[in-house]
């Protein structure tokens, strides 16, 4: 398993675990747990998705039962819309930790690119500064967003974590994103399962030949390009399948088959829908 290095030094692991949509908390706990005996070192959560506790849980057992340290986790979570604002960023950091169990934060994100995200990103800059966080980021920062934040913030963020699968391939945001130094980073690097991703012609193909399945050949395609990965599952076969994609390299020519399945859209969320930034602005957490 590789490092990245972030812009301030900070090594962040190239792949993570994912926790979206894990609701039950014993499931998500066992799901953790599962992903630290595998190796796993980033945990990626969000106040959103209401199991940072469950999170939190899985992570005072696996250090509890010696099975990692504290400093060898690389923990993420995110802000949610709802409490984007000066004192609401600091009072939801306070929450997080507090559900994670935790006395400081690996990196913390702004959760979508919408309301204060100024008044926010003052709040964490500082918590940043106080080094209760060790890096601190953005997410769903679409190419335009991210342009304008990134050009008048001082803390210029150190990951942006957005739609990235061979789907929806995204290189002129991550093109953009280089260019300020910040690190890209995959949500739905399995495309959710959507557009036939683990029955793929194409995948399957490629994976034939390297032994590995469709969902490896889709994974390590995003590591090959440089960009961290977040799946998510909560089965241990394949959470287990997920992490073993060190032992193989694409070529040039399968990267670029790969490349050729881009579609130049998302098929999970559409951020220029009016309708869908209205839903994302109403959920409260
Ligand atoms: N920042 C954001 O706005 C945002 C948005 C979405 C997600 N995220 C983060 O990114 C993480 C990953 O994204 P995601 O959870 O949306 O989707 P994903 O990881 O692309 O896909 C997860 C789906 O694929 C299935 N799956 C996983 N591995 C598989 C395998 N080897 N073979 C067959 N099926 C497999 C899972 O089912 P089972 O669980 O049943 O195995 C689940 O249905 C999230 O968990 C979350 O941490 C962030």
């Amino acid at each position: 398993m590789e490092n990245l290095k972030l812009s301030n030094g900070v090594e962040m692991p190239l792949e993570g675990f994912g926790v979206f949509q894990i609701s039950n908390p014993q499931e998500c706990k066992n799901a953790v747990l599962e992903a630290i005996k595998t190796d796993y070192r980033l945990i990626d959560t969000a106040a959103v998705y209401m199991n940072e506790d469950a999170v939190g849980a899985a992570i005072k057992e696996a250090i509890d039962t010696g099975i990692v340290k504290r400093e060898e986790l690389f923990i993420t979570t995110k802000l949610w819309v709802s409490n984007f604002s000066y004192e609401g960023a600091k009072k939801d950091f306070d929450c997080s930790m507090k559900k994670l169990g935790l006395d400081y934060l690996d990196l913390y994100l702004l959760h979508q690119p919408y309301g204060d995200v100024y008044g926010a990103w003052k709040a964490i800059t500082e918590l940043y500064n106080e080094k209760k966080i060790r890096a601190i980021g953005v997410s769903n920062f679409y190419i335009e967003k991210f342009t304008e934040f990134a050009e008048i913030v001082d803390v210029k963020p150190m990951v942006n974590q957005i739609e990235l699968h061979p789907f929806y391939a995204q290189y002129d945001a991550i093109e953009n994103m280089r260019k300020y130094g910040c690190i890209p980073q995959a949500w739905g690097p399995l495309a959710e399962g959507k557009h036939g991703i683990f029955t793929h012609p194409v995948l399957t193909e490629i994976g034939k030949k390297h032994e590995k399945s469709a969902a490896q050949i889709a994974l390590k395609w995003n590591v090959q390009r440089g960009v961290s990965i977040l799946p998510k599952s909560v089965h241990q076969e394949r959470i287990k399948q997920n992490f073993d994609i060190w032992n193989f390299t694409l070529s040039e020519e399968d990267m670029k088959k790969i490349d050729a399945l881009d579609l130049k859209h998302s098929e999970i969320i559409d951020h220029n829908n009016p309708e869908i930034v209205k839903y994302i602005l109403s959920l409260k957490v």
